[in-house]
């Protein structure tokens, strides 16, 4: 099996609040991966620290078996990493497609998706491509957030908890939306507060708590894990 990411005693901070403690994590290509927690536990720090957008980091950070901590952020996007943020940066002057013409490709010989295969996977989105950004519903910006990571050609995609605020009919074509990224072969870490959303979809899970990792298990192990889950996450 091939690693996407290994992280090791990962620590970050923000400024002199020590944030991250030794956060250990391995997604195998692939995979994806669930990061479960509560409100503050570390999730989306995790993900910037991945990124090199916290304040300074210490420990092993590997992409695609390549150190990469003391990379700058632009650099990590190179390695064929794709962030997307909680709020997900949509231009709102621009169009929809626009949005998607943007994203520099990350790498020579590894092209993002044509627009084409963009609008296959994402209907509406075709539909809606001359609406401005503000336009655009929670769903749609949200989808389009994800279609322009996948636009660069990053295979490694760390997505900051895409199904919030959502109603649920667009949460299971974000669902959808995963299981065909995951047949397209591409390695997924998500943040996700939604339980249910993630539960269905994810390899693997973490749990973190305080900026530590406190549980891991695999999809196989949810059900008698439950137990552990509801005192952690209380769901
Ligand atoms: N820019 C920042 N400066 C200082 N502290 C921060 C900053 N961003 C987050 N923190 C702190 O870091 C801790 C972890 O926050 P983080 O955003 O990683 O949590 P999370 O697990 O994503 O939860 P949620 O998204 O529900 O808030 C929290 O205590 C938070 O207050
Ligand atoms: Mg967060």
């Amino acid at each position: 099996m091939t690693v996407a990411l290994e992280l090791k005693n990962l620590q970050a901070w923000y400024g002199e609040s020590h944030i991250l403690h030794d956060v250990n994590l391995t997604v195998n290509q692939g995979e994806v991966v669930t990061l479960l927690g509560r409100n503050g536990a570390g999730r989306t720090t995790t993900l910037r620290a991945i990124m090199g957008l916290t304040g300074s980091r210490k420990g092993s950070i590997k992409i695609n078996g390549r150190e990469s901590i003391q990379l700058p952020t632009y650099r990590v996007a190179h390695l064929g990493v794709g962030y997307c943020p909680e709020e997900r940066g949509i231009f709102s002057s621009l169009s929809a497609e626009e949005n998607l013409m943007l994203p520099p490709f990350v790498s020579k010989d590894d092209r993002g998706m044509s627009i084409d295969e963009i609008y296959d996977m994402f209907p509406n989105l075709k539909e809606r491509r001359s609406s401005q950004g503000t336009r655009l519903s929670g769903g749609e910006q949200q989808m389009l957030a994800v279609a322009r990571i996948l636009r660069t050609g990053a295979r490694l995609l760390l997505l900051d908890e895409i199904s919030e605020g959502l109603a649920p009919v667009i949460v299971q074509a974000l669902a959808r939306m995963i299981t065909t990224l995951k047949a397209k072969g591409y390695t997924i870490v998500m943040v996700e507060q939604n339980f249910r959303f993630a539960a269905p979809l994810a390899d693997r899970f973490y749990v973190m708590e305080h900026g530590q990792i406190v549980e891991s298990f695999a999809a196989a192990e949810l059900q008698q894990k439950m137990p552990v889950l509801n005192s952690l996450l209380g769901v």
